[in-house]
C-alpha cells in the first residue's frame, strides 16, 4: 500500500473531477489517499508519493488555487529527495505554445525539489477527449500498481 497525495489545480472543475476519480480508483487499489483542492505547503511536506493534476488557464498559467502553494514551493524549495511524483495536465492545443503550461510548471519545480519522477508529463488535450479521466485514471492505476 502507498500513501499518494493528490494535488489538484482546477478553474473550472474538470481537473477536480479527474482527480476525485482518480483518488476513487487509486482506494479501491488499496492506497492511502489524500486530495488536496487548496493545498499548503505543509501537506506537501507530510506527503509521501506526491501525483498533480492540473489545468491551465490565461496563458499557460497556473489554476489560482495553486499559484500560492506553487510560490511558496519556489520560495521555500522543500526538497522531496527520493520521493515519488507524477504530474498530470489538463490542457488544449489549440492554445499553441501553452499547452499543459501549467502541467510544465509544476513538473520543472518537483524536479528541482529532487523529486523522483515515476513517469514523463502526462498531457491531455482537450481537443482529442472530452473525457480527461479515461486517459487519466488508466494512467494513475499503471503508476501505482502493486507487483
Ligand atoms: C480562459 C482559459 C484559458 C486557457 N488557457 C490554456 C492554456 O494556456 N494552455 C492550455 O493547454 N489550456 C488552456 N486552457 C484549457 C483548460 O486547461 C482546459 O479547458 C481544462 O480542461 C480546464 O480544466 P479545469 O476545469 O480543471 O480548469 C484554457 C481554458 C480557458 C477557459
Amino acid at each position: 500500500m502507498a500513501s499518494v497525495s493528490i494535488f489538484v489545480g482546477s478553474v473550472y472543475g474538470n481537473a477536480q473531477h479527474v482527480a476525485e476519480q482518480c483518488e476513487e480508483k487509486l482506494v479501491e487499489m488499496g492506497h492511502d489517499v489524500t486530495l488536496f483542492g487548496e493545498p499548503e505547503i505543509g501537506d506537501f511536506k507530510d506527503a509521501e508519493n506526491v501525483v498533480v493534476i492540473t489545468s491551465t488557464t490565461g496563458q499557460g498559467d497556473l489554476p489560482p488555487n495553486i499559484e500560492f502553494f506553487a510560490q511558496d514551493l519556489r520560495d521555500q524549495m522543500p526538497l522531496m529527495t527520493g520521493k515519488s511524483f507524477a504530474v498530470a495536465a489538463l490542457g488544449d492545443s489549440s492554445y499553441g505554445d501553452t499547452f499543459g503550461g501549467a502541467g510544465r510548471t509544476m513538473f520543472d519545480i518537483l524536479t528541482e525539489l529532487q523529486g523522483s519522477p515515476l513517469a514523463d508529463l502526462f498531457i491531455v488535450d482537450a481537443m482529442e477527449t472530452f473525457e480527461p479521466e479515461a486517459e487519466v485514471v488508466p494512467w494513475v492505476e499503471q503508476l501505482f500498481k502493486i507487483n
